[in-house]
């Protein structure tokens, strides 16, 4: 199992200053250190936080793979088929949101033609495809037809559930894992993930990636970052083992 750690909030606390300070690319690079397979940015629309040359100085930085979370609109799409990071993860973006609420809208077929569009421009670039998407059957048989080379499956909902709302989720998400790696799909995970509750989701054989931003950045505020994502990785590899 890949941990791919999302960097966006160190950006965050840079952005509420508007300082050069903290550096999201610095954290990469202290996050490998620590253990990280790989480092995720999103770089949103109205850039609240990551800022387009924090994409271009981490891809020249980074040791590791680096995952561009992206929405399809034709200004992210020229940039990231510029910058050409090993992999890109197209999500849904609301200028409102706090954070990326849900999957990808696969049910509506305007959309899916979008997204049909920008993963074709991504594949043409030699990029790394995902969708961020819904642990349920349609939209995973949706992400096959279209071709992608991955699903994210979104674990916000199991992250907010508690008690048996909670297992249900979990179920849900370990049924989506199968269904998605039976369909020849690379399975994802991630949103909502802390130290508490990673583990079930890091068991689910099927997941080969997680990403993991906030509770990270936010552990690192009182351990340093380094030691933020060894203790990450660490509960993962534990939970793979059983
Ligand atoms: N995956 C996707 C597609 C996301 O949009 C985010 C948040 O940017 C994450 C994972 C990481 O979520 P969190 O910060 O809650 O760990």
């Amino acid at each position: 199992m890949r941990l791919y750690i999302n960097i966006d909030h160190v950006a965050t606390v840079r952005q509420a200053r508007l300082a050069n300070e903290p550096d999201p690319v610095r954290a990469a690079v202290v996050a490998e250190l620590g253990g990280a397979d790989g480092i995720t940015v999103h770089l949103r629309e109205d850039r609240r936080h990551i800022q387009d040359r924090d994409v271009r100085l981490l891809l020249e930085t980074a040791r590791t793979g680096v995952n561009l979370e992206l929405a399809a609109t034709s200004e992210i799409l020229d940039l990231a088929c510029e910058l050409r990071p090993m992999q890109a993860t197209l999500v849904p973006e609301k200028r409102e949101e706090v954070t990326t609420e849900g999957g990808l809208s696969l049910a509506d077929p305007a959309q899916v033609e979008v997204v049909r569009a920008a993963l074709a421009r991504l594949s043409a670039a030699g990029i790394r495809t995902a969708l961020f998407i819904d642990p349920n059957e349609a939209a995973i048989r949706t992400s096959r037809e279209l071709g992608v080379d991955a699903v994210e499956l979104h674990t916000g909902e199991y992250a907010n559930a508690t008690g048996a709302a909670r297992a249900e989720q979990l179920t849900r998400i370990a049924g989506a894992a199968a269904l998605a790696r039976s369909l020849g799909l690379a399975v994802h995970a991630g949103h909502g993930l802390t130290y508490e509750n990673v583990a079930p989701v890091a068991a689910i054989q099927e997941i080969e990636e997680l990403n993991i931003g906030h509770s990270v950045v936010s552990r690192a505020v009182f351990t340093g970052l380094e030691v933020a994502v060894r203790d990450m990785a660490d509960i993962i590899r534990r939970a793979r083992l059983v």
